[in-house]
């Protein structure tokens, strides 16, 4: 089956309230990008006016220090989008966005959009919710960063992986895949040795237990919870 952008774009969050002319009027807009693994899509400081809405696959948001280190900011999945704040505040782009698996993007130009979000208040406040959102999770990553050691920062990162990706069951477990110990570390602000030392810890006390599937952990998420209450 020929799967039309309309037909992709009609799963977007941010497209959820336009009825299906209005669908139609975007879809001519946006064009699809296919970007292979671990290619950058766009880079930081460099001019951007367009949107990249994820269609399928994963991207990291990156952003490196003077020395070269990697900060991974965010990781976006389907349904996301990137590329919002330089098309609108006409700045260079705040991050360097790099596909973690073989991603397909609808992909719109500023001169496009604008018009549209005008239209659509409902668009434009999407935009916005999710621009708190990414605020507030960048706010509560640093605020870890500057106040937990590295294992408490790990306790709080899995909870929210859990919460987003899987779901509890009555006993408080969940199962997932978890990022790689170096994307774990370079977005907790540590190395990869210590996020490998904090997982072992884990997987001793049995917090951390292997999964059924390929690549799958299960997490004692109520034991989290509490260890990082005590903390606090
Ligand atoms: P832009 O600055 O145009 O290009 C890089 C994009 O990365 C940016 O738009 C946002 O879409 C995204 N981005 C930048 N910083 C963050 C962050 N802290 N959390 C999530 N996404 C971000």
């Amino acid at each position: 089956m020929n799967i039309t952008m309309n037909d992709m774009l009609r799963k977007i969050p941010l497209f959820s309230e336009l009825d299906e002319d209005e669908l139609q009027a975007v879809a001519a807009l946006a064009n699809r990008i296919d970007t292979p693994k671990k290619n950058i899509v766009v880079q930081e400081d460099e001019p951007g006016e367009s949107l990249y809405i994820i269609l399928s696959g994963e991207v990291k948001v990156s952003s490196y220090t003077m020395d070269g280190r990697e900060i991974v900011l965010a990781l976006l999945g389907k349904g996301s989008f990137f590329g919002e704040m330089s098309l609108l505040d006409e700045e260079p782009r705040s991050a360097t966005v790099t596909t973690m698996q073989d991603s397909k993007f609808a992909h719109i130009r500023r001169r496009d959009l604008v018009p549209l979000l005008l239209k659509q208040p409902a668009i434009t406040l999407k935009f916005l919710a999710d621009a708190a959102a990414r605020l507030r999770r960048t706010s509560r990553v640093l605020g870890r960063i500057s106040s937990m050691d590295v294992p408490h920062r790990l306790y709080a990162y899995l909870i929210e992986h859990c919460q987003r990706f899987s779901q509890q069951d009555s006993e408080g477990w969940c199962t997932t895949v978890l990022p790689t110990h170096q994307l774990l570390a370079d977005q907790l602000s540590t190395s990869r040795e210590t996020i490998s030392r904090a997982i072992s810890a884990l997987k001793k006390k049995e917090i951390l237990v292997q999964g059924n599937g390929r690549g799958q952990m299960r997490v004692d998420v109520d034991e989290l919870e509490c260890m990082l209450e005590d903390f606090e």
